[in-house]
């Protein structure tokens, strides 16, 4: 059975203010991080008519190539110039924006909150008239499906905290033979923490699925709301109109929550026997968190009175015990009250239904001005084990074939870079092997032994030079390696001849030492051994690895 579990919360925001009071007050942490025009490859940042500044993604992104849209039929609100230029990425199932913002709440306990929004406007830029669909992901976690259209921005947001960490990693995944994943622009907020979160448990990320408000003739966004959300209009369909607020009292932002313009016009239901009924089309695999946001539009006279419950999915909230203690909805005047529902249960046929009715000696049919609902997505992964990340970027870092591939290693699955295969049924997946057989590698290998979950490492057909380090007999789960094809000389580790449990395969290596019965001779720990003319080599090659380790440590921050 389907339970149901539902929390309201009545919430008065604190619009109302002296009348005298005029200056507007901007919350301080609402800033702008970052605007990225994807595809962009200017170095010049571009001003747009509110003042946003955008920058060009070249720095943010390693793969993929930019490409150009024709704009003359992009929909208004729409920065043309932003939406000019996209980056298409042709190759690899998943490909990163790796951003780094500066995070002020460095410990963990104090969350602060991002708010990500990524735009896609097709505009036929290949003439294909086919606007691919693809998948959307935020560091290492599912984000959501993107389907993309012929005539409309598509756009995506997610809110989520940082939890300390200070990289946001944005990825696109492919998920269709010839849906390649392409990309307009990526926006970055700071967001105040109280704000949605302080109702909200820190290890979920709210996925953004609608945000309307009735009655407004076009979009808002930024500057109206500071937070640069986007308040999409929505004429109430009859008998339902919207009417405008009488309020003078009406500040913007006030406690940073709700543009004015938002509690100025509200619909309301002329026939003021029916119910106003919100009904949302939701994937049942998530709840939905819901926002409703109340301002009374008319100055009542002592007659008059309009009050009303809620009813979610057929149970009513602001009556019997709720009743009591709040009482039916009266919605203020000049100021607005939230009232919010976290855990909506979503039916599979039906989605999910809010009534809003009218109550009992109310005279006034009830209204409503503003909502938004999101998605409550799946609890925020760690990331793959750090070590495991440190030591792939060493690989990258010796192999340029492998440095495309970014974003975490293993998450979300199925995402996982091609060549590792991960345990990803811990917190924080381990990778158990690595896939780098015929990639050409040349050289000789970095020291990855702190992977030490590995169970397969496959490095055949290669051109792989120098000994075969000793510390690929310290694996202790490492059942398969394969070495065959390669250039490897001298001897091998006896802590791999003599591994029963190991398939190892050393074949195809010409410069092997082999004893008079063809098979390879074993070499005991050469680390105690009196340095050679070849073991400095190895001192500087570990000397550079440590460098090396320096650099990638602050490159991969991938969590
Ligand atoms: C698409 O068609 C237009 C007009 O014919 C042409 O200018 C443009 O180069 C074409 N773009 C691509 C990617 O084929
Ligand atoms: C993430 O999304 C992909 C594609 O929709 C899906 O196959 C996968 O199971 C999801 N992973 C998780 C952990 O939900
Ligand atoms: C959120 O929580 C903070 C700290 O507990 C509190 O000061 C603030 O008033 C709360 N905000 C709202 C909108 O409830
Ligand atoms: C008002 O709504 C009620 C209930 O839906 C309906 O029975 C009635 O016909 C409506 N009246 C008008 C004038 O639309
Ligand atoms: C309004 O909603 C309530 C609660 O779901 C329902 O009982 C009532 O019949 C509805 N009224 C109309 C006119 O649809
Ligand atoms: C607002 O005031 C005007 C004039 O005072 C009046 O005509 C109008 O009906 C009022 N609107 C509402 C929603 O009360
Ligand atoms: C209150 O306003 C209503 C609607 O305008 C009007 O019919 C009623 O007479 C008013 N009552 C008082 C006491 O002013
Ligand atoms: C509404 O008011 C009427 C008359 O006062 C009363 O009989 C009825 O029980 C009330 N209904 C509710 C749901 O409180
Ligand atoms: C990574 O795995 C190692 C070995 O199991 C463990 O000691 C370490 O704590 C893990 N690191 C993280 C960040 O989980
Ligand atoms: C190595 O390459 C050869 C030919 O290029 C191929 O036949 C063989 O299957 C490869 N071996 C492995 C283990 O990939
Ligand atoms: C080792 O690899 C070579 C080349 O792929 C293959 O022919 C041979 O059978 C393998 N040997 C073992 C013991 O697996
Ligand atoms: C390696 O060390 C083991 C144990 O110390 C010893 O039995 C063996 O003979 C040594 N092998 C070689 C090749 O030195």
């Amino acid at each position: 059975m389907h339970t149901l579990n539902l929390h309201p919360v009545l919430l008065l925001l604190l619009l109302f203010s002296h009348l005298s009071c005029f200056h507007i007050v901007v919350p301080v942490s609402a800033k702008v991080l970052m605007s990225i025009d994807c595809g962009s490859s200017s170095l010049k940042p571009y001003t747009d008519k509110d003042s946003l500044v955008w920058v060009g993604d070249n720095q943010y992104v390693q793969t993929g190539e930019t490409r150009n849209v024709i704009t003359k039929d992009l929909p208004p609100g729409w920065d043309p110039h932003v939406m000019s230029t996209i980056r298409e990425f042709r190759t690899r199932k998943k490909n990163c924006y790796s951003l780094d913002v500066d995070n002020k709440a460095k410990d963990s306990t104090s969350a602060e909150w991002v708010l990500v929004r990524a735009s896609f406007y097709y505009g036929n830029y290949d003439n294909k008239s086919t606007p691919p669909t693809f998948h959307l992901q935020f560091n290492g976690n599912n984000w959501t499906q993107v389907v993309t259209s012929m005539e409309r921005v598509v756009y995506r947001e997610v809110l989520y905290p940082l939890n300390g960490k200070n990289t946001i990693i944005i990825c696109l995944g492919q998920t269709k033979v010839d849906h390649l994943p392409f990309i307009s622009a990526l926006e970055v907020r700071s967001w105040d923490s109280y704000i949605y979160s302080n109702y909200t448990d820190p290890n979920y990320p709210l996925i953004f699925g609608a945000r309307v408000a009735f009655g407004i003739s076009a979009a808002i966004r930024f500057p109206e709301d500071s937070y640069g959300r986007i308040w999409n209009p929505r004429n109430p369909r009859a008998p339902m109109v919207s009417v405008g607020s009488n309020s003078t009292s009406l500040k913007a932002n006030i406690d940073g929550n709700l543009p004015e313009i938002v509690t100025r016009t509200a619909a309301v239901n002329l026939n003021s026997s029916a119910n106003i009924t919100i009904w949302a089309d939701r994937d049942p695999k998530f709840p939905v968190h819901v926002n409703l946001y109340f301002s009374e539009v008319m100055i009542l006279n002592s007659t008059q009175k309009r009050s009303f419950n809620i009813i979610v999915n057929g149970f009513v909230f602001y009556s019997g015990e709720l009743l009591q203690k709040f009482g039916p909805v009266s919605p203020p005047h000049g100021r607005a009250l939230e009232v919010h529902f976290e855990n909506v249960y979503v039916d599979p046929l039906f989605g999910y239904k809010i009534e809003i009715v009218r109550a009992n000696g109310s005279t006034l049919p009830p209204l409503v001005n503003a909502f938004e609902d999101f998605y409550i997505g799946d609890k925020l992964v760690q990331g793959t084990n750090s070590s495991d990340v440190i030591s792939l970027g060493l690989l990258q870092k010796s192999f340029p074939q492998l440095q495309d591939w970014s974003g975490d290693p293993c998450l979300p699955s199925p995402f996982t870079w091609d060549w590792v295969a991960c345990d990803t049924d811990t917190d924080s997946p381990r990778v158990i092997a690595l896939y780098l057989n015929d990639l050409g590698l040349t050289g000789s290998l970095p020291d990855f032994s702190a992977m030490d979950a590995l169970e397969t490492i496959d490095l055949s057909n290669n051109s792989l030079t120098n000994e075969i380090p000793e510390f690929l007999g310290k694996f202790s789960k490492l059942d398969t390696l394969y070495l065959e094809g390669n250039s490897f000389s001298g001897e091998v580790p006896c802590s791999l001849l003599k591994n029963s449990n190991l398939r190892l395969n050393v074949t195809g290596n010409p410069n092997l030492s082999l004893s008079n019965k063809n098979t390879p001779i074993c070499r005991n720990n050469t680390e105690s051994r009196i340095p050679s003319a070849s073991n400095s080599e190895n001192y500087i090659m570990s000397a550079l690895q440590i460098i090396i380790l320096g650099s990638i440590i602050t490159q991969m921050r991938v969590m």
